[in-house]
């Protein structure tokens, strides 16, 4: 790759005076050579946990991978050569519509995705597809069906009613979102246009492990906090979405998968912004789309796909989920999670402690040791370690090493 010599190239900082967020403006830069840019290029990033960073164990956004930030240090002021950085660029040029389709390519082959789906990337996060899917699915009078396992999918449910006759026909909240109902006992509404699910409740942490096959209309899922953690048929689904900044990207970005025989029918008082047809016919660039999230998407499925896909990320999620399970069930009952066992999330792991009074200084000594956003979601309280893709096990076998270690000191 070449590296244009230009009044710019006295901006590149040598890789050895990192320009820090928190370091007062150098009052010189060093010019950096074009051989010092092609380093940044060819150097392989470190694969270790870097010493000055934390295993952060937030809901979203959340950690990505090193490798990923790595790689995006390092293209970030010249991506490929073309003398900009990706956020410079015009959505439409061959750069950028290099990167998305490369993005659309590698989601689809990591979730094997059948060619009659198309994949959209977009706007306003997940909450904006509490209104785009019944507005794109349904007439106002036609009723749709929920399931409620946590507060997603109640949020999810309360907002269609604006936009057509949502039921939900099953829901957890009386036992404090725990649970996952049994299929078989579930009615559905004859005519029901779509079964709504939200595949992992973020914040109760409840996740489906089997999905239910509608008795009508299709099944639509909010996948936010589960996406790309593990395989999924998507021929099941009529409609998958989810906001990218738990599991493949930064905030800004939300991925919409749906059958193609679903666009198109979007109610008339839908904006522009909302209706899938206008998307999938612009191929996602009906206006700017968040082009620097995008390239990060990317660069995390081509990371996803490297790991040997979906299959070998399961087993590492599941890894990880395990020894931070057992180390919660094996305490005798210092720490406790409310989660039915066959239903617990991979991704967002709650937990209370016996002695509650003692949460706040567990979640404040676990940040002296450098393990951050332990503290449950503000409406349930308690501890929630999100331990979505790109927390190393490490990460986890650290936090379940301080688990013990808490424990002996306040038992
Ligand atoms: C499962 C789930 N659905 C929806 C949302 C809302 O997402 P956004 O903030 O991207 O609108 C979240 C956010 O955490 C979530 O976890």
């Amino acid at each position: 790759m070449s590296m244009a010599t230009s009044p710019h190239t006295a901006l590149f900082q040598s890789r050895t005076t990192p320009f820090r967020l928190s370091s007062p403006r150098p009052t010189s830069f060093k010019p950096a050579s074009v051989k010092c840019a092609t380093q940044l290029h060819t150097q392989p990033p470190p694969l270790t946990h870097a010493q000055d960073r934390v295993f952060n164990f937030a809901a979203g956004p959340a950690t990505l991978p090193e490798k990923v930030l790595l790689r995006a240090q390092s293209e970030l002021y010249n991506w490929g050569g073309s003398g900009m950085s990706v956020m410079e660029m015009s959505h439409r040029g061959k750069e950028f519509l290099s990167i998305i389709q490369k993005a659309e390519s590698d989601l689809r082959t990591l979730l094997q995705i059948p060619p009659e789906y198309s994949v959209l990337f977009l706007q306003g996060g997940a909450t904006t597809q509490f209104a785009a899917v019944p507005l794109n699915l349904c007439s106002p009078d036609d009723a749709v069906d929920y399931i409620v396992t946590g507060s997603w999918g109640d949020k999810a449910a309360k907002e269609a009613q604006k936009y057509c006759k949502p039921n939900v026909i099953w829901s957890g909240k009386s036992e404090k979102y725990t649970k996952v109902p049994s299929f078989g006992d579930l009615q559905q509404n004859p005519g029901s246009r779509y079964l709504h699910i939200c595949a992992n409740e973020t914040i109760h942490g409840v996740e489906y492990k089997e999905y239910p096959v509608p008795q009508s209309g299709v099944l639509v899922a909010d996948m936010s906090s589960n996406f790309c953690s593990k395989p999924v048929d998507v021929s099941k689904f009529g409609v998958i979405y989810a906001g990218v900044q738990k599991n493949v990207g930064p905030s800004g970005v939300t991925i919409v998968i749906i059958r193609k025989d679903l666009i198109g029918n979007a109610q008339g008082l839908t904006p522009v912004m909302l209706d899938f047809k206008i998307h999938d016919d612009n191929n996602s660039l009906y206006n700017t789309p968040p082009c620097y999230g995008i390239y990060m998407c990317g660069l995390v499925f081509e990371h996803l796909l490297e790991q040997g896909g979906l299959v070998e990320v399961e087993k590492n999620n599941k890894k990880k989920a395990e020894i931070l399970y057992s180390t919660i069930d094996e305490s005798k009952g210092f720490y406790k999670c409310p989660v039915e066992k066959s239903v617990r999330s991979l991704m967002n792991v709650p937990f209370t402690l016996e002695k509650s009074e003692l949460e706040g200084e567990f979640v404040k000594e676990a940040a002296k040791e450098k393990m951050v956003q332990l503290k449950g979601h503000r409406s349930v309280g308690g501890i929630r370690a999100s331990i979505y893709n790109a927390m190393p096990l490490a990460g986890v076998e650290k936090l379940v090493a301080f688990m013990k270690d808490f424990q002996a000191k306040h038992a």
